[in-house]
């Protein structure tokens, strides 16, 4: 992207990051209880089985985002744009942008000053907004930033002194447990201004049936979603997982409000990880992901605690998911 970069450069920065995906994964298989980061999900595959799951009919978040996305665009926007004055629209994760496409095409139609800044940790995703954004919404300023959140923040701030309004949506911030959510939320603010803005999704508590299901597809898509990091660690880091020997275990708690998935060993095994061992004991679990379900109180008090003045909520049909907008106080 960057041509100031060699082709060297760009090696030792996918070494750099193999490097840590390796570290992390022993590390976490070294543990006691075992562990995997489910930020490592997103592969090539694992991106087109979470696009599935997306269209699974157990599978709600994503709906009622884009229920809310598409029915309050007009409130949403005017929430955003509030005095007037030109901003930088941030998205954090912003994948294919199909929920934020709603509030851009907005937006433009409005002509409000803005810039459209996606944050992504993939390549892919941004060199693909860079390029089709501008076409499907002419008229679009668009700087797509590849890389950390906190280092293309900063990034952010350093190209433009304008007001940030910062998208973090998809209830992303639920595959952190509440304390590192909090402690994410403090820094997000550290690195805004105040007066700047933050649109955040966030599934609520619900129905622990609807919340289980979700994670719990019949079609089995959520339990291949968690086996493909296992097909990843073989296939990148010289791995011999059997897939055949693990099960996908997904609890939710509706008590905490975590939802979690684990993968259970079958058998007493023995797994290779390039020079590594790791032994397995039959029935031992490998902690994969939560995904943090909330109260509305939750979700205020996680602003109020963080730096944020909580302005306004926006709610599907059900109430099952809320977009909140904080202002950094
Ligand atoms: C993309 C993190 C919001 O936790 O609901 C979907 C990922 N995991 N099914 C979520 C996921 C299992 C998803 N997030």
């Amino acid at each position: 992207m960057d041509s100031t970069f060699t082709q060297t450069d760009l090696n030792m920065a996918s070494n750099a990051k193999n490097g840590s995906f390796l570290n992390d994964v022993i590390t976490g298989l070294r543990s006691n209880p075992k562990k995997l980061n489910s930020k490592y999900f997103y592969d090539a595959n694992g991106d087109k089985l979470f696009q599935d799951l997306m269209n699974c009919d157990e599978y709600y978040p994503t709906n009622c985002e884009l229920e809310i996305f598409s029915e309050r665009t007009d409130e949403i926007t005017g929430a955003l744009i509030a005095g007037g004055d030109a901003f930088d629209l941030i998205e954090l994760g912003a994948g294919d942008a199909t929920k934020s496409t709603y509030l851009l095409k907005d937006l433009l139609d409005k002509k409000a000053d803005f810039t459209y800044l996606p944050i992504d940790i993939s390549e892919n995703v941004i060199s693909y907004l860079n390029i089709t954004l501008p076409v499907t919404l002419p008229g679009l300023n668009i700087t797509g930033l590849n890389g950390e959140y906190f280092d293309m923040l900063k990034k952010a701030a350093a190209i433009s002194a304008r007001r940030k309004v910062v998208l973090f949506l998809g209830s992303n911030i639920g595959n952190m447990p509440v304390p590192e959510a909090i402690e994410f939320c403090a820094e997000l603010r550290n690195h805004l201004s105040e007066g700047d803005m933050l649109l955040i999704g966030m599934d609520l508590k619900k129905d622990p049936k609807v919340v289980l299901a979700a994670y719990n597809d019949k079609g089995g898509i959520t339990k291949r979603f968690n086996l493909n990091l296992l097909e990843r660690i073989n296939r990148e880091l010289g791995g011999n997982f059997d897939l055949t020997k693990f099960d996908h275990y997904p609890t939710y708690d509706p008590e905490s409000g975590a939802c979690k998935s684990y993968l259970i060993s079958l058998e007493d095994q023995q797994v290779k990880i390039g020079s590594e061992n790791i032994h397995f004991q039959k029935d031992e679990y490998i902690y994969m992901e939560i995904s943090q379900k909330f109260t509305l109180m939750q979700t205020d008090q996680i602003a109020i605690n963080t730096g944020f003045a909580p302005l306004t909520q926006f709610f599907d049909g059900k109430k099952w998911f809320v977009d909140a907008v904080w202002v950094a106080a």
